[in-house]
């Protein structure tokens, strides 16, 4: 792959998504990102790691999952707008990304509780991220509790308050490092633009252009 000519970023981070997640262990890794927001009642900036659980290459976004309580959940509903940073560290490649955030539909959201772990889906339904709690011992009494509750149950229905969110980018940037096997290798930093914008009418639907390229001096 020649990224210095490529015109669609998605393009390249399907591929080193690929590559980064066959060189990493455990393979997940390589999809962990950190997302960053915005909250807009202490007017700091807040960070944390996600797990991204869907790219679509077709808009170029990226979906991740957390609980309704939590606070990045509270900051994105007030404050719409995130980025993301991925550092791929097998390939020494960083991948960034600045955007709208959007709710997933029900279906897709139905799709991935579906494809968790029973293990997975039990933590969930205890979770009240974001709230204090006195002991981790009251968490293990809770998961013990549903586990308990639900022994009969073969399928758990999904909870309302686990939330499904996509950014959706207008601008995405490549970090590629120097070539150490290479004399006069130089780092590669490509940025991609599109125009981004959210109908009105369907707060959930975004209209994006076709994305320009630039190089950026590294
Ligand atoms: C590698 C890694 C992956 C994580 N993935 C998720 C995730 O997909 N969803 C989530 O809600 N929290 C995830 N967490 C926990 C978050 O980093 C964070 O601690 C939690 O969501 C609370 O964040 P908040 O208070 O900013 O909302 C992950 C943590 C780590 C270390």
């Amino acid at each position: 792959m020649n990224v210095e000519k490529l015109q669609d970023p998605s393009e390249i981070i399907q591929e080193k998504l690929q590559e980064a997640s066959e060189k990493t262990t455990p393979s997940i890794l390589a999809s962990v990102f950190t997302l960053a927001t915005y909250d807009k009642e202490s007017g700091f900036p807040d960070c944390r790691n996600m797990v991204m659980q869907k790219f679509n290459q077709a808009e170029t976004s990226f979906t991740f999952y957390t609980v309704e309580s939590s606070d990045k959940a509270k900051q994105l509903t007030k404050h719409p707008f995130a980025s993301l940073c991925f550092y791929w560290k097998p390939l020494q490649i960083q991948m960034r990304a600045q955007g709208i955030v959007v709710e997933v539909s029900e279906e897709e959201i139905e799709q991935a509780w579906s494809e968790r772990s029973r293990s997975s889906q039990l933590f969930l339904l205890a979770s009240r991220q974001g709230e204090i709690i006195e002991t981790p011992q009251l968490l293990r009494n809770e998961l013990d509790r549903l586990q308990e509750e639900n022994e009969n149950v073969e399928i758990f229905k999904r909870p309302k308050k686990w939330k499904g969110f996509k950014l959706v980018p207008k601008s995405v940037e490549f970090w590629f490092d120097r070539d150490r096997s290479i004399k006069n290798s130089v780092p590669l930093r490509i940025r991609f633009l599109r125009r981004l914008k959210q109908l009105k009418t369907q707060k959930a639907r975004l209209a994006f252009g076709k994305w320009e390229r630039k190089i950026v001096w590294p």
